[in-house]
């Protein structure tokens, strides 16, 4: 039911992992696919063409198309090479999918200014350069029923605020904002931008302490499990999805609602500070005590 027959899609860190996964899913069901992958190590140093070079060469034998480049999401230059070489090799750029990451963990009080500057450099400014380059793009073809497609990739460690990973939730929720920007200012051009928050057992997951033993075994825990909700998406049929956060992993897909404010307080004069404190403990307050935020909600799932 999913047939990318004729599209052309950009997977960033579409060399290991979920992104590897979901660039054969996107070849398997007919889009010519750029994987678009610096081969870094997990903290984000180093290049290697052979993870981007292989998962190409796997869609290929699959019978699909496919090319690789070995592209630096942070870097700008780079990544209009990368678009500029898709659009030579396949004609059109329908799909961009944003997978790539690095990771720098350490707590708030220890991490350096490289520490963040680099994890807010792959994931967020990577992230800017291939959705402001595709923007252009699409703004310039001018097509409001263009069904082009902007995924990009969050995490659960934005949304839950994980303890040891400051740059990457930041970094992860700026994606959030970027991406609501760009479901606004590129829906006159046929564009829906929406976003993974996934869950599989890859080196990244593994590195985290703790995590092995939990994750590993698990079948439904394999990348692939993630690739469907991309496919969808991907395809003409999700016209009706835009601003949207999916969570998928363990072969469950969710849909987050929107931010939403569930208490108010006004007044019709400039408010008098002991009113004020009174009407903020009085309604914001027990707003506040009755709703759990999302870590104790998953808390309260898990336990079920
Ligand atoms: N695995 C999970 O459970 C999980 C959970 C939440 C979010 N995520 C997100 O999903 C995405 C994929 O994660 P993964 O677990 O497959 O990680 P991974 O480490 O297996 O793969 C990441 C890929 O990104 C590439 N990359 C790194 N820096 C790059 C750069 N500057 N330019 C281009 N490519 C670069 C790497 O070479 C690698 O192939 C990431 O955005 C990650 O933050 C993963």
């Amino acid at each position: 039911m999913i047939n990318l027959q004729g599209r052309t899609a950009i997977v960033t860190g579409g060399g290991r992992g979920i992104g590897a996964s979901v660039a054969r899913l996107l070849g398997r069901c007919g889009a010519n696919v750029m994987i678009a992958d610096l081969g870094a190590e997990l903290n984000g140093t180093g290049q290697d063409a052979g993870p981007a070079a292989s998962v190409a060469q796997r869609i290929r034998d699959e019978r699909g198309a496919a090319a690789h480049n070995v592209c630096d999401v942070g870097n700008l230059t780079s990544v209009q090479g990368l678009f500029a070489e898709t659009l030579e090799a396949f004609g059109t750029v329908d799909v961009v999918v944003n997978v790539a990451g690095n990771l720098r963990d350490r707590t708030l009080w220890n991490m350096t200014e490289d520490e963040w500057d680099s994890v807010i450099r792959v994931h967020l400014k990577g992230t800017f350069n291939t959705v402001s380059t595709a923007a252009r793009h699409w703004k310039a073809i001018g097509n409001p029923d263009g069904n082009y497609r902007l995924i990009n990739f969050i995490s659960a460690a934005g949304i839950y605020g994980s303890f040891g990973q400051p740059n990457y939730a930041a970094a992860k929720m700026g994606i959030v904002g970027l991406t609501y920007s760009a479901a606004q200012s590129l829906a006159r051009y046929g564009v829906t931008a929406n976003m993974v928050a996934p869950v599989a057992t890859t080196r990244m997951v593994t590195s985290i302490p703790g995590s092995r033993n939990i994750l590993s075994d698990n079948e439904a825990m394999n990348p692939d499990s993630v690739a469907p909700i991309v496919a969808y998406l991907a395809s003409e049929r999700s016209a009706w999805s835009t601003g949207r956060i999916y969570d998928a992993g363990r072969r469950v897909f969710k849909v987050y609602g929107h931010l939403d404010t569930i208490a108010h307080i006004a007044s019709e004069e400039a408010w008098d500070l002991d009113e004020f404190v009174t009407a903020v403990e009085t309604t914001l307050l027990p707003a506040v005590a009755n709703d759990p935020s999302p870590r104790e909600r998953l808390r309260a799932e898990l336990a079920n």
